[in-house]
């Protein structure tokens, strides 16, 4: 066990992720960040993931405007985000300069700890991530090199110790075991941790996993005892179901064990009083599903992480399909084998659901292939982590058809990128940052930026009236 042990706080980023589709916006939590700073985290997650997206989409917020304002607000806390290397934030792969611009504008812009992960675990996808955050690193700044786990039969104990190895030898600062469908189990977690501490020496270990399956209190505990360094929890009101293990409980559990986490008791309990009443706006509204807070030992089966299964009931309630629910779940381990058993994290969480959703409805597998999984299978994301089958291979790339190499076009250093991008949005622009939340989602940052626009103008003739 270790003398001291520390929690990072998630319920910015993948609570509020997992259990309301990312949906809270910057004014419910502001009021919350000064006590937030003063809890003694090891790390608040609060940017990366969806919240990108989501600022964009549906929230009306400048992501990048959100991160400078929590920053200013924590001063003293290390801001966390997750990033997913050559992706980014988004679904598609990006080049490597572009990849480069982004994590500098998110250091300057209030970023210290960029966890960077493959949804593949193919490394050389998360490379370019790694060598900008070093490039662009301040005294705060750690690389975080994360894992997605996941099991299948080409996921062994052996194969995880390798990749941390390969981790260590790139040079990243800290490993992160990334178990977004909750399904690693205590056992697991303790041969994992201690295979992993054997290879890497003093490097430290970060657990991150979901209460989806029950199992994350009791895997937390066998991550304890085998010498985790760090464990992501979320706030109690914001914690369970598909979101991570209460950070409170964790702390008196640590507390019992006479570990110090170096957790402020008051503070932390002042920031689940505030999160409390919100928990509630969200049911009252419909934002938080009722499934999402329970606990489903069926995703041991089918290893779905949070974010993905209410993703999946928000898709097919729009649809009106609900009743497919199960079906399409069962679905689901099926795809993931053709596709040579992908973990399910995004964007391939989003692939194989979709696609198991377009399967069960369309009531005959692979009659319409989503042009995503056309992409995988051309290898436009990366090595698949085991064999993907021939037939489905077959049927989109032809007889005999080949994947292509991700990273010979990734590594193209063209600039054409940004160029288009300034040049698309004119002078809507006023930032590099503008233009790369275009870059990285177009049409959502059009139209963010289009309605600034006309705000701006209306305040603008709003203060010559005043005057
Ligand atoms: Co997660």
């Amino acid at each position: 066990m270790n003398k001291k042990i520390q929690i990072t706080e998630t319920v910015l980023r993948d609570a509020q992720q997992s259990l309301i589709a990312t949906r809270m916006p910057f004014a419910d939590f502001k009021d919350i960040l000064p006590e937030m700073d003063k809890a003694g985290y090891y790390s608040v997650e609060c940017w990366g993931g969806a919240t990108f997206d989501s600022c964009l989409r549906y929230l009306g917020e400048d992501p990048w405007e959100r991160l400078r304002k929590i920053r200013a607000a924590m001063p003293n806390t290390r801001l966390q985000m997750l990033l997913r290397g050559q992706n980014l934030l988004g679904y598609k792969h990006y080049h490597d300069d572009v990849v480069e611009k982004f994590v500098e504008l998110s250091i300057k812009n209030g970023i210290d700890i960029i966890r960077i992960f493959d949804a593949l675990n193919d490394f050389r996808n998360i490379k370019t991530a790694l060598e900008a955050t070093k490039k662009y690193a301040t005294d705060r700044t750690v690389a975080s090199g994360c894992i997605s786990y996941t099991q299948s039969p080409v996921h062994t104990v052996e194969k995880y110790v390798e990749m941390c190895k390969e981790l260590k030898t790139m040079g990243f600062d800290t490993i992160c075991l990334k178990d977004m469908a909750g399904t690693m189990s205590p056992y697991e977690a303790e041969h994992l941790i201690k295979g992993i501490k054997d290879a890497v020496g003093d490097m430290p270990i970060i657990l991150h996993t979901h209460c989806t399956t029950g199992m994350a209190y009791m895997t937390l505990t066998k991550a304890i005892e085998s010498g985790v360094d760090v464990i992501d929890c979320a706030t109690s009101a914001m914690s369970n179901g598909t979101s991570q293990p209460a950070t409170e409980t964790m702390f008196y559990a640590l507390q019992q064990y006479g570990i110090p986490c170096g957790l402020d008791e008051k503070a932390i309990n002042a920031v689940n009083d505030f999160f409390k009443p919100l928990k509630q706006k969200y049911i009252d509204a419909g934002t938080l599903n009722p499934k999402s807070m329970g606990t489903d030992s069926q995703a041991l089966v089918y290893k779905v992480p949070g974010g993905m299964l209410s993703n999946m009931i928000a898709n097919l309630k729009d649809m009106n399909a609900m009743d497919k629910f199960d079906e399409a779940l069962a679905e689901i381990p099926n795809v993931r084998k053709d596709l040579g058993y992908p973990p399910l994290v995004t964007p391939l969480s989003q692939m194989v659901g979709n696609q198991a959703v377009i399967n069960v409805l369309m009531g005959e597998r692979y009659k319409q292939i989503s042009t995503e999984v056309k992409n995988y299978f051309k290898g436009e994301y990366g090595v698949a982590p085991g064999k993907v089958s021939a037939a489905l291979q077959a049927k989109i790339l032809g007889e005999g058809g080949k994947p292509v190499d991700c990273r010979v076009e990734d590594s193209k250093r063209t600039g054409e990128e940004f160029a288009k991008a300034k040049e698309a949005l004119g002078d809507l622009a006023q930032s590099e940052e503008d233009v790369m939340s275009y870059i990285c989602f177009p049409d959502q940052t059009k139209k963010f930026l289009e309605e600034r626009k006309v705000k701006e103008q209306n305040v603008a003739t709003y203060t010559i009236e005043e005057a």
